[in-house]
């Protein structure tokens, strides 16, 4: 079984230009490339900055342009997002009994476990004591399944990131998968495995001693994560690569002195 986790479209009301670009063509971009090479996955998880102001328009504006997407999808908040605004164009996502856009699915013999960490007007993201409590029950109905959870907020500086690092440790999540960063980041927290994927639209440059958050224009990836025999396996995906594709094995490839002189693949 393989998905999809896309982040950070930050979708804008009439398409409006955000730091250069649109970010309606690259969410149309990423949905080309997975409806057309990546046709067999079981779903797309956007995990959050759906859209750049939390409005009605943009959201109106998202469902407009995630009808092409011929893939089952799942949305959550980020602190971009704006919950009421959500909630009333994408009425039919599940929110828990607080209101929080939180629910779960499976696929196959997996549950996925989807969290809303927006806490609405700060950038930080919050895990409260409701949405803690939420997530316990989850976890307590699991069955022996392998169990991954979604958010927007890297883990590390998350308020109830401690909290919740005991309740989803020792392997009672498989994967974290997280937005937020605007860059393809791997690792561990407290043992747990996370990832984080490039925005569709602009990035973060990872840069030490500037005071200056700089943007650039790297070229945006997704993951396309495959789960074979519990395995978990990360294939970030640079869908807007348009570099000449050539043979490995063919001698004149290797031999090239530069791009131009690379043979055609066929
Ligand atoms: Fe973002």
């Amino acid at each position: 079984m393989r998905f999809i986790h896309l982040t950070d479209m930050h979708i804008t009301a009439n398409d409006q230009p955000l730091y250069g670009l649109s970010p309606r063509s690259r969410l149309e971009a990423a949905i080309a490339c997975i409806n057309q090479d990546f046709a067999d996955v079981a779903f797309v998880m956007m995990t959050g900055d759906l859209v750049n102001r939390g409005t009605v328009a943009e959201y109106e504006a998202l469902r407009a342009t995630l009808k092409d997407l011929q893939a089952p999808h799942y949305l959550l908040l980020g602190n971009h997002d704006g919950r009421d605004a959500f909630r009333q164009v994408f009425a039919e996502v599940p929110v828990d009994e607080n209101g929080f856009v939180q629910y779960a699915f499976t696929v196959e013999d997996k549950r996925f476990i989807v969290m809303d960490t927006l806490n609405e007007g700060e950038v930080g993201g919050l895990l409260c004591e409701q949405r803690l409590n939420w997530l316990a029950g989850e976890l307590e109905a699991l069955s022996g399944q392998d169990a991954f959870l979604f958010i927007h907020h890297p883990p590390l500086r998350l308020e109830g990131g401690e909290a919740l690092a005991e309740m989803i440790g020792g392997g009672r999540i498989k994967h974290l998968f997280f937005g937020h960063v605007h860059r393809p980041l791997h690792g561990s927290w407290r043992g747990i495995p996370i990832s984080s994927q490039h925005s569709t639209l602009h990035q973060f440059v990872y840069t030490f001693g500037s005071s200056i958050m700089q943007g650039c224009h790297e070229p945006p990836t997704f993951a396309a994560v495959n789960m074979v025999n519990g395995n978990v396996v990360i294939n970030p995906h640079s869908y807007l690569d348009d570099s000449p594709r050539f043979n490995l094995r063919s001698k004149a490839a290797m031999r090239a002195a530069s791009p131009e002189e690379l043979p055609p693949l066929e």
